[in-house]
This record gives structure tokens, sequence and C-alpha cells, in this order.
């Protein structure tokens, strides 16, 4: 994205893109800086920062990928029907990374226990920093012309992974985002009509 665009250019700009690729110029250090730094800068309900993430490039990818076809092979069982999904998954292994998002519960837990008029308000903003985190990386990802795409194979997949990388107990897996050169972009996209979704009161 050239430096005259506004934010609502590199908002539209952000898209659900599926065909990503490895044609990437930033190296793996630039990218798991920019997206440290793009978490560290969410807001976070009492500044708690729940969310936790790991990285995946290159090799770590592929094996990550892999972890999760074998995976959800056994999920689906049946091989004919697993093709389909089969060819999604390599999908997203062609892409050149992926962040896993996760939830600290004890960060959580600690919140709730130490401000109980708000007890029931924390994992729900847990979730929402989630949300604002994902968007977040979509858009620093998008700024520096990847493409990306939010995937949840949570929680299928979690026992499989906190095995293989040694994740915490507490941490609970929400979200991962895949991302890539942009190989081809996402089609157009649909809205429904602003009469359905605002009101005015001017
Ligand atoms: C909270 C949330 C969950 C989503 N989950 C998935 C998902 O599991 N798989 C997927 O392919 N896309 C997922 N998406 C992407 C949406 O389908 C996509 O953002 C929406 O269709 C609008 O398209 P756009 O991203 O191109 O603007 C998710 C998006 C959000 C915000």
């Amino acid at each position: 994205m050239s430096e005259d665009k506004t934010f609502l250019d590199l908002q539209k700009a952000r898209r659900s893109v599926y065909a990503l690729g490895r044609d990437v110029d930033m190296t793996d250090a630039q990218l798991e800086d920019l997206f440290k730094e793009t978490i560290k800068e969410t807001p976070s309900a009492f500044n708690s920062q729940t969310v936790r993430a790991v990285f995946a490039f290159g090799d770590q990818q592929d094996a990550l990928w892999d972890m999760i076809i074998e995976r959800m092979r056994q999920v689906v069982g049946d091989p004919e029907a697993f093709k389909k999904t089969e060819a999604k998954l390599n999908g997203f292994k062609k892409a050149y990374g992926t962040v896993l998002l996760y939830t600290d519960t004890d960060a959580v837990k600690e919140l709730e226990e130490n401000n109980p008029a708000y007890a029931q308000n924390f994992y729900d903003w847990s979730e929402q920093t989630i949300g604002i985190s994902s968007y977040a990386l979509w858009l620093a990802a998008r700024e520096h012309n990847l493409g990306g795409n939010l995937q949840h194979y949570n929680p299928v997949i979690d026992e499989d992974i906190k095995a293989a990388y040694g994740i915490p107990d507490s941490w609970r897996l929400r979200a991962q985002f895949v991302f890539g050169s942009i190989e081809q972009p996402a089609g157009a996209k649909d809205y429904i009509d602003d009469d359905v979704r605002f009101k005015s009161l001017n």
C-alpha cells in the first residue's frame, strides 16, 4: 500500500485471500517483529493483554499444516469426503505462515478474581481482544502487500499443537491467521443495505 492511502483504503484492501503463496520480501524476523508490535498495540480491557501468539513460517508452516491435515483426516474419516478438505488445507499450507492466536485463560481468571464486580465481562472482553488483534494483523499484513485469511480449526487441533510446541495448558487457541503473498485477489463482496444496519438520529 502506498503512503497516500487512507485507513479506509487499507480496510477496503483487506479481504479474505485464500490463494496465498511464499513470494514474500520481508524476512521472518521482520514479519515476527511486525506481528508482535501489532499485537502489543492492540487495546484490551484494563490493559489486560490476554492475547498470546505463536508464529510459524516456512518449514514450521509446513509442519503445522501437515499436523492439521492428519488430525482433520481422522476427524472426517471417509477418504472420499476428505479430498475436498485436504485440498483446502493444502491451500493454507502453501501460504507463507500462520499466526496462532491464543487467550491466556489464567490471565482472564486472575482478572475475574481481582475485579469481582466485572467478573462476568472478562472472558467476553478477551474474545473482543482476539477479534481486534486478528483484524489488526490482517491490516498490518495488507499494508505490507500480504494477503491473509482467518481460520478456526480449534478446538479439534488444540491438543496436537499443545503437545508439539509445548503450549501452556492455560492458553486457549482461538484463531489461526494464515498469510502470504497474494496469488489471486478476493472476488467482489456483497454488502447488506445500510438501511438494515444503520440508524441516523440526525
Ligand atoms: C470472527 C471471524 C471468524 C471467521 N472465521 C472464518 C473461518 O473459520 N474460515 C474462513 O475461511 N473465514 C473466516 N472468516 C472470514 C469471513 O468469512 C470473511 O471475513 C467474510 O466473509 C467477509 O469477507 P472479507 O474478509 O473478504 O471481507 C472469519 C471472520 C471473522 C471476523
